[in-house]
């Protein structure tokens, strides 16, 4: 069994280098996501062929378990992380559109161990779109919260490249695992966000 077990919500796209990091560093790593297979080595791309729902992979260090869920069905994916956690999860890193949010967070929520931290990650334009940042999803588990935002290169604008926005959150997942008082971190720029704060 794995020491330490790791909810990572959205884990699969932009987020990888977070969630192979906490691998790396020895952690059971879940990811819910529609298309597992998409994190999977060519076995466990068969298994699910073959009508396995959660294929398990283990690395070196700590074990990612994939599982096929979608957040339109929340209380379906916490069934589906459930059935794979060995015990509850000492971290929730969440990075999951803002309609899904609070529905998806809150159906998650019991499979967390009282007070685990919880790194929600937002994008900026959601953020604009509220007008500031929402206040955090989960009472009882502290939470660090990261707005990623853009790069601006002379004249022109790019996104964050994954490496940037894994590194600012993988910090926050440091910030939340010392201990740190919650806090509201971005990443890169955000011009109305920024001004408003
Ligand atoms: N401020 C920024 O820097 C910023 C903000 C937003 C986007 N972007 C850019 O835009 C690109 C695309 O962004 P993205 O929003 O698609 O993020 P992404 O991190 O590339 O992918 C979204 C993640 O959420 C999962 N996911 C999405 N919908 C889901 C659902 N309904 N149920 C369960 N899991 C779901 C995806 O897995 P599945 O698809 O397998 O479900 C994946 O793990 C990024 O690569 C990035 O370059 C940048």
């Amino acid at each position: 069994m794995s020491e330490r077990t790791a909810l990572v919500l959205g884990g699969t796209g932009m987020l990888k280098g977070c969630a192979d990091e906490l691998l790396a560093q020895g952690w059971q790593v879940v990811l819910p996501s529609r298309r597992p297979e998409g994190v999977l080595g060519g076995a466990a791309k068969a298994a699910l062929r073959g009508g396995a729902h959660v294929p398990h992979v283990s690395g070196a260090e700590g074990a990612r378990v994939a599982v096929a869920a979608d957040w339109s069905r929340p209380a379906e994916l916490a069934d589906r992380v459930r059935e794979v956690m060995e015990q509850p999860a000492d971290l929730l890193v969440a990075w999951v559109h803002a309609s899904y949010r609070d529905p998806v967070l809150r159906a998650v929520a019991p499979l967390l161990a009282p007070h685990a931290p919880v790194v929600e990650v937002h994008d900026s334009g959601a953020i604009q779109a509220v007008r500031g940042v929402p206040d955090p999803a989960l009472d009882g588990h502290p939470t660090q919260q990261v707005v990623l935002g853009f790069v601006r290169h002379g004249g022109s604008t790019r996104w964050l490249s994954h490496e940037e926005a894994s590194v600012g959150v993988l910090e926050a997942v440091h910030r939340a695992l010392d201990g740190k008082a919650p806090s509201v971190h971005q990443v890169g720029e955000i011009d109305t966000w920024a001004a408003r704060h």
